[in-house]
């Protein structure tokens, strides 16, 4: 199958290039490098021995978006995952990311409808859940308040995909992530720091590869075991795996809806200290923290119950903790090398 992955020099969304063209898909990617590199291309290609086919311009672009699906009308699946991510960003940017992220959206459905291309996988996120009720958290929860701009994006856009489903022949799938971390066992892909991270995997990594003084550790005065916040965190290639199950499972038209959402977690919750003992215990590092106050908007405890998309999708994830710490190490350590 011909599968458009927008954002697709990205982290999420170069692992799932790799994923798609390892399973015989032919991988066409689109994107504007304002957040990642071109040679992230070089490394697909390095992994896989195949080199994407990619197209840089702004999906926000309407007419740009238009010509491009003029183009390729045999594009039989979309996984779009080109949107700004950063929290604190969207806070201080809330119309850049409403622009950028809501726009390239519906310029990408016009497409679909145009061009009769019916299948989309679209890249959400367990902040649509805000702090749950309920623990584990199902694809049933209750949608809360966004914390911030970037949040509020990922549930206006499976809204518009939603509506625009109800009135078309469209299909979708809305995959909701937890924390993505950890990086290709090659290291040869991995997540790119652009600036101060503001992500606990890459602060760590950073902070033991010296780069950073030292992690600060937002807050140990949660109702938490450790009084440290809880996470469900979820290895890289483990969730790029469920994008092509997701995927195919739309083009193989074994959908039971025509919009299906689907928490994507390991089901287990850690805390941030969990997570620095795992990366030292995996690594044999040291890492250099300290306990400062909470960070604004954090919720304290999320993990997900991963039945749904256990039973539905016939996907779980397969790595643990350690391995994810192990391989985001990895892949600081080849950064070093490519300096
Ligand atoms: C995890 C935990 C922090 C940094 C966000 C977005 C989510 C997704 C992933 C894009 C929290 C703590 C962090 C640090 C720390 N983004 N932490 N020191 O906030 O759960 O989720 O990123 O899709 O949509 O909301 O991830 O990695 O920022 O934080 O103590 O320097 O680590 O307080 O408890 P988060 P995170």
């Amino acid at each position: 199958m011909k599968i458009l992955v927008t954002g697709g020099t990205g982290y999420i969304g170069s692992h799932t290039a790799v994923e798609l063209q390892n399973s015989d898909h032919e991988v066409i990617i689109v994107d504007n490098l304002s957040n990642s590199d071109k040679n992230v291309l070089d490394g697909i290609e390095k992994i896989t021995g195949i080199r994407p086919e990619f197209e840089e311009f702004n999906l926000a672009d309407k007419k740009k978006t238009a010509d491009f699906f003029k183009r390729h009308s045999d594009i039989e699946g979309i996984i779009h995952f080109a949107a700004y991510k950063a929290v604190g960003e969207s806070v201080e940017k809330p119309l850049m990311y409403y622009r950028n992220n809501l726009f390239s959206l519906v310029n990408i459905l016009q497409g679909m409808k145009d061009n009769h291309i019916p299948n989309l996988v679209f890249s959400s996120s367990c902040t649509v859940y805000g702090q749950p009720d309920e623990l584990p958290v199902t694809e049933k929860a209750p949608i809360k308040k966004a914390e911030s701009p970037y949040g509020n994006t990922k549930q206006i856009s499976e809204e518009i995909i939603s509506d625009t489903i109800e009135s078309s022949e469209l299909k979708g799938i809305a995959l909701r992530y937890f924390n993505p971390i950890g990086a290709h066992e090659t290291a040869i892909i991995g997540e790119l720091p652009i600036g101060v991270p503001n992500n606990l995997m890459p602060f760590i990594t950073q902070t033991a590869a010296g780069i950073r003084e030292s992690l600060r550790v937002f807050g140990d005065d949660y109702n938490t075991p450790d009084g440290t916040a809880i996470r469900d965190y979820i290895h890289v290639v483990d969730l790029a795996k469920a994008h092509v199950v997701a995927v195919e499972r739309m083009v193989n038209q074994k959908m039971k809806k025509d919009f299906e959402v689907f928490n994507l977690g390991t089901g287990n919750g850690y805390s941030v200290l969990e997570v620095i003992k795992s990366f030292e215990r995996s690594t044999g590092e040291k890492l250099n923290y300290k306990i400062v106050g909470r960070r604004p908007g954090d919720v304290e405890q999320v993990w997900a119950d991963t039945q749904f998309a256990n039973e539905e999708l016939g996907w779980k994830a397969e790595k643990g903790i350690d391995e994810m710490t192990l391989s985001a190490w990895k892949w600081q350590q080849s950064l070093k090398e490519k300096d």
